[in-house]
Formats: structure tokens, C-alpha cells, sequence
């Protein structure tokens, strides 16, 4: 390994670091400089290393050379992430909000990526190794993966996407249960997750009474965390694969295949390896096995349980899910790829079905058959939907949610209000199989937001119909007046009276 192709590395690193330092903070620049160039003389070690390695034969070279050039870089980026000024952090979160301030936050959103050698092109860490076993993907999977995705080969995954994953909040605190969502269309996927990583902590882990039940999510620690984790994502890939076999999708180091001209390059799909199995545990301890692939930074987490539930519901069985309301899974909006409803019905009920409304549609709303049948939901989930928006609400174009995910097995439901995803569930099994406990209720509300530091506490009374009293007497729409989780629980609960335990209804 000769000399001038590290200094190459080092001189390229410092003129890739520089003007974002200078950009972000120009006064003290320079002794920003210094610590990394005072890093960087370290060199001497690194040459030591490389000349020690000067005999081995070319490829042991060659991967050597990466594995130390991705410690290098870990090295910096190490540094970058601790120095980093806390108002960073906010700049982070703030970048996320394309839709508000595009100019601002695109130009800040570019620094951070300088400053921070973008995270997931170098994980070759959280890359497996070719002699892990599965199969290479092949150039004709890697274009139907796009094409179910986006509708064509040439659209990829923006950086909102790439840097997702399933991130944890704190262990052993009033959130060890929950996700840090993000606010992209990943946020989707995560809340979907997040729905099963409550299931599995409150019903499917533990034998408890309610109020133990609680206490379970508040005691999780970091490798609860990871089982439970490991739990939801095999779940949902189980249902997808008609509880028969699952494909899971890591990314190897190395490229897999050449691509065809029409096929955009994105660094990840191109790279995958397909584990498949047909039992359910191996499923789940070939995940847990391989956790950091999708709960690190830089893991493409989501991206990858995404293609690992297409591929294991299939692209044949996907075309037959779908009908002509909906060719693919995601839509363009406001420059962010969402979710169509038939990705969110594909990781509720194993099937990528477009609508929310029971059953198959025959015929229109004339009474006429349509030429082609219109698919919603066939049976019930473990985890239900409620829909909720205030300006389809007002187009009167709010989809009526049929029984079937309204009323799931267990009470537990992603809610889409104003069109982002949030989660509701209450600890009582039985709430929706003995009509009783439906009279007076407590349900537990998470928004996914970081803003929110405890889980939300509501009690529910569906006897007493107060919520209208007051409304009367003044003028207006009630349903401007109350908060939108409200609305959302009423399109479930037909006038039920919402309390929010003294706190302040936050959403
Ligand atoms: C859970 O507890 C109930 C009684 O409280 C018992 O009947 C049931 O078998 C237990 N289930 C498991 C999986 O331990
Ligand atoms: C993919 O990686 C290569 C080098 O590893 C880099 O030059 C290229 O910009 C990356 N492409 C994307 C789309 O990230
Ligand atoms: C489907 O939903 C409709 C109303 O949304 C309901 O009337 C019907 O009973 C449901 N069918 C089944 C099989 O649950
Ligand atoms: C409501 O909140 C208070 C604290 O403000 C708490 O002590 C009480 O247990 C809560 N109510 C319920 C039903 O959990
Ligand atoms: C939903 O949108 C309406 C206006 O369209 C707004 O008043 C309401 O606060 C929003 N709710 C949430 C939770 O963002």
C-alpha cells in the first residue's frame, strides 16, 4: 500500500471536512482544524500499519486497506459527533421539516452532511460478509424492487430514507418502550413497528395483570429492547409471508451486480444478500443475530425491513394485492416518499391491500359493477388503524375504516391524523371482546415525537355523551375545538367523552 494513496485519503478527508466546519462555525474554525489535524498526524501509525501489510498479496491488501480506512473514518467521525455543538442536534431535527422551509433547510441540511461523513456510505461494519450465506439479489429483482416501490427504475430512496432506522429512546425510562420516529415517510414503517414492539411487551413476552403490564414497558433495557425489536419486525415480515416463508434482506460489502443502463445506482439495493427461511424462529434469531443491521446509525434500517417485507410477500402475490387505484407502494410528496395505504394494509395485515373498507368492492357506489374489483381488508389484524384528518374531513374525503381494522384482536392501533402516524393502545386484552369494558376506558397515546416525554394517559367514557355539552352554546364546528387524537378515538367510539388526566392535550 504505497504512501501517497493514504495521504490521498487523509488530504481528501480534511478537504471534504473543512468547508462545512467553515460553514457551520467560522469563528472557531481554526482550532477546529487543528484538533483534526492534530488527529490526522497519527499518521505515523497508520503508515506503520499499512507498510507492515506491504507483503501480503493484493486482495488481503485491499480489504485490509477498507476495513482501516472505515476505522479512519469512524475515527473522525467519532470526533465530529462529540464536538458537535447541541444546537447541532436541533439543526438535525429541524432539516427533517423540508415541507416548512425548503431554502434554509436544505442548505443547512447539506452542511450536516459535510460535516458528518454521510453515516450510511461507509457502514461497511453493518455490511455482512458474502460468506454469511443467502444469495446475491440479481439485476432483475433489484429493477422490481423499484419498480413495486416507485413505479419505475430510475427513482431512489431520498437521504431521509437512507438514514433511518429503529432507534430507541432511553432504556429503563418512561419511553423504553418507544421509537424515535422520524418525520419523513419512514415515520410509516417505524410506527407500524413501534405498534408490534408494544404488542410483543404487552402481550406476547410477559403473563401479567394490567398494571404489571404497564410497568413492563417501562422497564425495558437495552437487550429487551433489541428481543422486542427482533419480535415486531418478524411478525410483520410472518404475516407478509402467509406464515409459510420470509426473505430477509441485509446489504453485503461489494457490489453484487452490473446494472442495466436504465438502473440507477443507490449504493444499497445493489448490494443486498436474501436470507429466506420457513420458520418463524429462525426468522426472529437470524434478525436478532443481525439487530445492529437495522437498529444502528447508519444501518438503512428501514430500507431494509422494506424490501425484506416485499420480498417476503412477493412480487407476484404484491401485483395481486394491488388493483387500479394503486400500481406501487410509495408516492411523491411534497419532495418525500410516503407511504401508499397499500404499504401501510401490507404491514398491518400481511396483504398490500389499497383500501381501508371491508372486503372486496363489486360495485360502484351506483350500484353498478365496476369493471375491475376494487381490495380492502379480508381479516383481522393483531394491530388495527383508525384514520383521522381535518382537511379530508372537510373535502369529505375521509375513507370510512372498516370494521376489520377498526376492531383488531388485540387493542392496539396505528392512527394516521393529519397524515402522520401515531399509535394507541391500552394494557386490557379483553377491551374489545366483552362490550362491558368498552363503557369506561383508559387508552395510552405515542406521537413518536422526541417533543413527547411520557406516554398520554386518556380515559374514555363512551356512556355519558358529554363531549357536546358546551358546543352548543358556542357557534363553529366542534370538531375544531377539540384535539385531533380526540377526533381520531370518536371515529371508533361515536361520541365518547375523552379526559386527558389533567395534563394539556397536546395533539
Ligand atoms: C397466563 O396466566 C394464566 C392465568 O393467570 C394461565 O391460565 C395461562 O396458562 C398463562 N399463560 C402462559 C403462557 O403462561
Ligand atoms: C455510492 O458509493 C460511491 C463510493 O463508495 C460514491 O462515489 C457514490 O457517490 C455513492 N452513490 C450514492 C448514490 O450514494
Ligand atoms: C365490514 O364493515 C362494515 C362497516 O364498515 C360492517 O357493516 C360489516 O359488518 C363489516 N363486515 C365484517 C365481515 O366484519
Ligand atoms: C392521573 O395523573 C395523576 C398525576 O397527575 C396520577 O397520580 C394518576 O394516577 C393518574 N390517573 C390514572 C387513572 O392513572
Ligand atoms: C390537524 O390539522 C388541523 C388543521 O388542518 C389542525 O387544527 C390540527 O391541530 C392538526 N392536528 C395535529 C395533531 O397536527
Amino acid at each position: 500500500m504505497s504512501r501517497a494513496v493514504v495521504l490521498s485519503i487523509v488530504v481528501h478527508t480534511v478537504a471534504l471536512l473543512c468547508p462545512s466546519i467553515q460553514m457551520e462555525r467560522d469563528h472557531d474554525c481554526n482550532t477546529e482544524l487543528d484538533e483534526i489535524l492534530n488527529q490526522i498526524s497519527d499518521l505515523e501509525k497508520w503508515r506503520a500499519i499499512f507498510n507492515e501489510h506491504r507483503n501480503r498479496d493484493s486482495s488481503d491488501q485491499a480489504t485490509f486497506f477498507q476495513s482501516s480506512t472505515v476505522q479512519f473514518w469512524l475515527e473522525l467521525r467519532k470526533y465530529c459527533v462529540t464536538e458537535r455543538p447541541p444546537e447541532k442536534a436541533k439543526t438535525d431535527e429541524d432539516c427533517e421539516d423540508s415541507a416548512g422551509k425548503p431554502q434554509s433547510s436544505a442548505k443547512e441540511r447539506q452542511g450536516l452532511t459535510n460535516l458528518l461523513p454521510a453515516p450510511y456510505s461507509i457502514p461497511r461494519t453493518l455490511a455482512v460478509s458474502p460468506s454469511l450465506g443467502g444469495l446475491p439479489i440479481t439485476p432483475e429483482l433489484a429493477g422490481n424492487l423499484r419498480r413495486i416501490l416507485f413505479g419505475n427504475t430510475f427513482h431512489v430512496f431520498n437521504y431521509e430514507w437512507k438514514k433511518s432506522f429503529f432507534k430507541f429512546r432511553e432504556p429503563y425510562s418512561d419511553l423504553s418502550y418507544a421509537l424515535e420516529a422520524e418525520k419523513g415517510g419512514s415515520r410509516a414503517i417505524q410506527m407500524v413497528v413501534q405498534a408490534n414492539i408494544i404488542k410483543y411487551l404487552l402481550f406476547t413476552c410477559h403473563n401479567n395483570s394490567d398494571g404489571c403490564r404497564l410497568q413492563s414497558l417501562r422497564e425495558v433495557d437495552e437487550k429487551e429492547q433489541e428481543r422486542a425489536l427482533a419480535a415486531a419486525l418478524t411478525d410483520i415480515l410472518w404475516a407478509a409471508g402467509e406464515e409459510r416463508g420470509v426473505t430477509v434482506s441485509l446489504v453485503t460489502s461489494g457490489y453484487c451486480f452490473t446494472p442495466h443502463l436504465d438502473y440507477k445506482l443507490d449504493n444499497i439495493t445493489e448490494r443486498l444478500q436474501l436470507f429466506s427461511f420457513n420458520k418463524k424462529k429462525d426468522v426472529r434469531s437470524f434478525i436478532y443475530e443481525h439487530i445492529q443491521c437495522f437498529k444502528d446509525e447508519g444501518s438503512h434500517g428501514v430500507i431494509l425491513f422494506l424490501y425484506s417485507l416485499i420480498l417476503s410477500r412477493t412480487i407476484t402475490r404484491l401485483r395481486e394485492d394491488l388493483d387500479c387505484t394503486t400500481s406501487h407502494l410509495l408516492h411523491l410528496s411534497l419532495g418525500n416518499f410516503g407511504c401508499h395505504q397499500a404499504l401501510m394494509n401490507l404491514l398491518l395485515t400481511g396483504r398490500a391491500s389499497p383500501n381501508v373498507f371491508n372486503g372486496t368492492l363489486h360495485y360502484g357506489e351506483d350500484g353498478s359493477p365496476l369493471e375491475k374489483p376494487l381490495h380492502g381488508v379480508l381479516a383481522r389484524s393483531d394491530v388495527g388503524y383508525l384514520h383521522w384528518s381535518r382537511e379530508l374531513l372537510e373535502r369529505n374525503q375521509l375513507p370510512m375504516v372498516g370494521s376489520m381494522l377498526k376492531t383488531p384482536k388485540l387493542p392496539i392501533w396505528l392512527c394516521s391524523i393529519n397524515g402522520t402516524y401515531s399509535v394507541l393502545f391500552s394494557p386490557n386484552r379483553c377491551l374489545l371482546s366483552d362490550w362491558k369494558m368498552e363503557h369506561l376506558f383508559h387508552l395510552y397515546f405515542y406521537n413518536g415525537q422526541l417533543t413527547q416525554q411520557s406516554t398520554a394517559l386518556l380515559t374514555v367514557d363512551t356512556h355519558s355523551h358529554h363531549w357536546e355539552i358546551g358546543v352548543k352554546d358556542t357557534q363553529g364546528d366542534p370538531e375544531k375545538r377539540f384535539p385531533s387524537v380526540e377526533m381520531t378515538i370518536r371515529t371508533k367510539w361515536e361520541g365518547a367523552a375523552i379526559d386527558w388526566n389533567n395534563t394539556v392535550p397536546f395533539f
